[in-house]
């Protein structure tokens, strides 16, 4: 039976950078109907400056009221965000490397080679203090400030994120640029280069590419996809970055492909309608 994994990001991707920031109490609501629908693997939230992403704030609270956080993952940008992680009991976390230094400086003010001394650092603490990291290698294919992304430079990068010992490597197509068959040239020569290597996808759907690029995932050999509800979502540092795929889209080609997600879809579309009254939009995914 072949069987594909989500990874909802619609409460950290999905809520960054709307207008109307969601109270807590409207997280956890939606965090809830999203395991109602059989989401297994959440990334609910972010431990980032509230200057640079207000929308994020309080994910300590958020962490609190979940109570057991065995599911579910918190993007950091740094050491202070993975202390933050630490002293909320986070069990997996997720850190961001743009490879262009205009992007990555855009997002969190730093160099790649700075960010990679700190991954490295970071990738040593979580494995003493026996959390799972994933990298988050963004703009892997475009970068809305240096354009298309050579991926032999890409490929190398991975390699060292591997050194470091990263658990989990997500490419992402951060401004929904790539095509399907560039998808599957890089992740297959990723794949073919890096045995061992546990690697997921993250698209963005800017120009609805992202279910043609992650049937050229599947084809790739890969298993796991990062989604968001309504196909919300989009850094603030990335212009053109629109919405992620949305999961419903997601499941909904998956299944009619006989691909196993344990998602109801059904109650997915009643977590986007709730995610739809609280963020008062009218959200875009596809399948009705
Ligand atoms: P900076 O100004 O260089 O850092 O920002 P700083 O060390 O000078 O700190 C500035 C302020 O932030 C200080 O507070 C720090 O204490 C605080 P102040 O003294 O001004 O009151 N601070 C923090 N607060 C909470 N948690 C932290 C933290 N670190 C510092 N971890 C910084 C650098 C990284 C902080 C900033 O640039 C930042 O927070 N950026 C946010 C980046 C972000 O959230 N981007 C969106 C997520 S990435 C994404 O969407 C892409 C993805 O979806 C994949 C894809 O699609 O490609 C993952
Ligand atoms: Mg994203």
């Amino acid at each position: 039976m072949d069987i594909v994994s989500i990874n909802e990001v619609g409460p950290r991707d999905g809520l960054q950078n709307i207008k109307n920031i969601l109270s807590v109490d409207e997280r956890l609501k939606l965090i809830r109907s999203l395991e109602e629908a059989g989401i297994k693997l959440i990334e609910i939230g972010s431990f980032v400056s509230h200057k640079a992403v207000p929308a994020m704030s309080d994910t300590d609270e958020l962490i609190s009221q979940l109570g057991n956080i065995e599911n579910y993952s918190v993007l950091i940008p740094n050491e202070k965000g993975l202390d933050k992680a630490k002293n909320n009991g986070v069990k997996e976390i997720c850190t961001v490397l743009c490879v262009t230094d205009s992007m990555n400086k855009k997002n969190i003010n730093q160099t790649v080679k700075e960010t990679l001394r700190d991954l490295k650092k970071i990738f040593l603490e979580t494995k003493d203090s026996g959390i799972r990291s994933k990298c988050y290698v963004s703009v892997a294919f475009y970068c809305p400030y240096e354009g298309k992304v050579d991926s032999c430079y890409v490929e190398d990068v991975i390699g060292l994120l591997l050194d470091y010992k990263a658990d989990e490597i997500v490419i992402a197509d951060t401004i929904g640029a790539a095509n399907p068959r560039e998808v599957k040239k890089l992740l297959s020569s990723i794949i073919n280069n890096y045995k061992d290597i546990n690697m997921s996808c993250h698209f963005h759907d800017t120009r609805a590419l992202g279910l043609a690029n992650v049937y050229a995932s599947l084809d790739a050999g890969i298993k796991k996809f990062d989604s968001c509800i309504g196909g919300l979502g989009g850094c603030p540092f990335a212009p053109n970055s629109s919405g992620n795929l949305a999961t419903e889209d997601l499941v909904s080609m998956l299944e009619m492909m006989n691909i196993t997600t344990g998602v109801n879809l059904d109650k997915l579309i009643s977590s986007r309608e709730l995610a739809s009254e609280f963020t008062h939009m009218s959200l875009k995914g596809r399948m009705i």
